[in-house]
């Protein structure tokens, strides 16, 4: 083996893995151009890729997945710890020894017939104080160039790392040297002249979180947040548990720079379930008054948020990500150009459709769909067929550094300060567009309590409230309950605290239809946050938090909005916060054991106010 690292903890863990999971080859990835070269066109050759038309789309690639591995599989997701009540009731829970065994049967001669990859990969700036170095061992070359997008990855890092190891660099991590552990097979070895799949994956799925050894382990699929491990696995579900620790937070929460007429730039956080336009948020283009006026926004991340307590004692953010992986089905120049263009070029795109000329088209990019398309199952596709073109999870991988918005500060090290905390849902009745919390306790119950309402996707569910606190339901590597225990401890850690807030861009009336406009007209409410932030702004107090009075929400521009339509999107229905309290219990209620008490306290603070 050809072992380009001095490193010989590294070295030793590689061949270790390299005896379990035997593959023909072992490739140690440097990130290079001329690997990118060689990996796309090997997936060209394989049938997995198929090059865009280079005019249209230089250096993008379409990729089509089995459609047995097209999602994450949260039901095959595991989190294990010695004790079930350490993973607590929101998570799958197994038995470290256990799954352990089980997952060295499975990756016993997984790779056979195939190339090992040893892809050095650091989410964060490098020298960062938050960055966190991984290494994934992959199977899957879809999967190394996937990683070269979203995060730092290759040469670099493994000389960080070694100088790390060496001493020449101060310990700046976990331990001396140290690196997370990531370790991912496709599941599909291949006999001596078997012909490959060109989505080579295995029915039987594991994807699994050690916290006590800060390990990941995932077998059988090649898809998304399954296998680029550096994404939810360690950002996420491994990070969470570091960051409980050593007292940061790791989120699912996009981060964006708000620039108000004199300059300043207030940067906010904010979570949101999937499918509530989170993109679009962390790319929104305000209204032309605003552009007029001199505002203007930036992007910095639009999925995760480290955020630390910084020696000025505000809250700082890092994006540990460099690209974005984001759903494809809606996104277009009317709804989110910024992406549009982020995805101009060296882009990877999964499960949407071919254009007749090299192209990619998905549902909603562009008012009227072409006359004929390869669908993402590679069937031929017309618009009267009855089926979809794209997968309603088709993914775009793009280069954060394409984003015409990207944040200056997007890579600082020391993060951007963060001075508004935002969550919000999916949410037809009962929550207003607006509200700001009282104090940081309230503001962990808003997070605590939200959720959205589900699609029609599970029978019977429809209009019903799926509670995912923080929007990290499918995230939080521990105990939900001790995670709020954690968001309340934060707050003895700063001086400057960061205000929170609620927004619900989905509210609709008795028609069903959308009372607010959303999209590039929600700067509206992130600029009366901005003014809340800086002290400018007046609020309305009320039983559920500050509100904006009318007078005091810039709604000039806004075509035929009136303090009708304003009082509508604010109202507040007493019965409908009531069914919201019980069912706000009903979550608690799993949760009971861990559930710190100022929870409960702000819970019965609630019910006092609205009685
Ligand atoms: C994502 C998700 O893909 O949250 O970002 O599922
Ligand atoms: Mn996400």
């Amino acid at each position: 083996m050809n072992v380009p690292t001095t490193h010989t903890g590294l070295e030793k863990w590689v061949q270790e893995m390299a005896a379990l999971c035997n593959p023909d080859t072992i490739k140690w990835c440097d990130g290079s151009d001329e690997e990118w070269q060689t990996l796309t066109g090997l997936l060209v050759d394989s049938g997995t890729f198929i090059r865009l038309n280079p005019e249209k789309r230089p250096n993008s690639f379409l990729a089509r997945s089995k459609p047995s591995d097209v999602a994450r599989v949260e039901d095959r997701t595991f989190i294990c710890f010695k004790r079930p009540d350490e993973a607590g009731p929101t998570n799958n829970w197994a038995d470290p020894a256990e799954m352990k065994a089980l997952l060295l049967g499975k990756f016993r001669g997984s790779m056979k017939g195939r190339t090992m990859y040893v892809i050095p990969f650091c989410m964060g700036p490098l020298d960062s104080p938050l960055a966190k170095i991984g290494v994934e061992i992959s199977d899957s070359p879809y999967v190394v160039v996937n990683m070269r997008i979203m995060c730092h990855m290759g040469a670099k890092v493994l000389r960080r790392l070694e100088e790390e190891y060496s001493g020449a660099l101060p310990k700046q991590r976990d331990g001396h040297g140290q690196f997370i552990p990531c370790m991912h097979s496709v599941g599909c070895p291949l006999e001596p002249g078997q012909a490959d799949s060109s989505w080579p994956c295995n029915d039987d799925k594991y994807i699994c979180h050690f916290p006590d050894t800060r390990e990941i382990w995932s077998y059988g699929s090649g898809y998304g947040g399954n296998a680029l491990l550096g994404k939810k696995c360690l950002a996420l579900r491994i990070a969470s548990n570091i960051a409980r620790e050593h007292k940061w937070m790791a989120e699912h929460m996009l981060i964006t720079g708000l620039k108000a007429p004199d300059g300043h730039v207030t940067y906010v956080a904010a979570a949101f379930p999937s499918a509530c336009g989170k993109t679009n948020m962390a790319m929104l283009i305000p209204p032309q008054e605003y552009l007029d006026a001199g505002w203007k926004t930036s992007v910095v991340g639009d999925d995760i948020a480290w955020l630390w307590p910084h020696e000025d004692g505000k809250l700082h953010a890092i994006n540990p990500e460099t690209g974005f992986f984001g759903v494809a089905p809606g996104t277009s120049y009317s709804t989110n150009p910024i992406a549009m263009d982020s995805m101009k070029e060296n882009t990877i795109f999964t499960n949407v459709a071919l254009t007749d000329d090299g192209d990619v088209w998905w549902e909603g990019m562009t008012k009227e769909a072409p006359a004929h398309l390869i669908d993402w199952t590679g069937q031929d596709w017309t618009p009267d067929c009855g089926r979809t073109s794209s997968h309603a999870n088709s993914r775009f991988t793009a280069p954060a550094a394409q984003c015409p918005t990207i944040d200056p500060n997007w890579q600082n090290p020391d993060g951007v300060p963060i001075d508004a905390i935002i969550f919000g849902g999916r949410r037809a009745t009962t929550m207003p567009l607006v509200f700001q919390a009282f104090n940081w306790g309230h503001g962990v119950y808003l997070g605590a309590t939200m959720g959205s309402e589900m699609t029609a996707a599970a029978a019977g569910t429809l209009g019903k409230v799926r509670r995912d606190p923080m929007a990290m339901l499918p995230f939080c590597g521990y105990n939900m309950g001790a995670y709020f225990g954690h968001w309340l401890e934060m707050r003895r850690y700063l001086t400057h605290l960061p205000r929170f807030f609620h927004v619900n861009w989905f509210r609709k009336n008795d028609e069903g239809k959308f009372l607010w406009p959303g999209f590039g007209e929600n700067m509206r409410v992130l600029e009366w946050i901005v003014r809340r932030c800086k002290g400018e702004a007046a609020g309305h107090e009320t039983g559920i938090g500050w509100i904006p009075a009318f007078e005091d929400f810039h709604v000039a521009g806004l075509e035929g909005f009136t303090r009708k339509n304003f009082d509508e999107c604010m109202a507040f229905h007493h019965a409908e916060w009531k069914a919201e309290l019980v069912s706000q219990s009903e979550f608690f209620i799993d949760l009971y054991d861990s559930l710190p008490k100022e929870v409960l306290f702000q819970r019965e603070l609630l019910t006092a106010r609205l009685s």
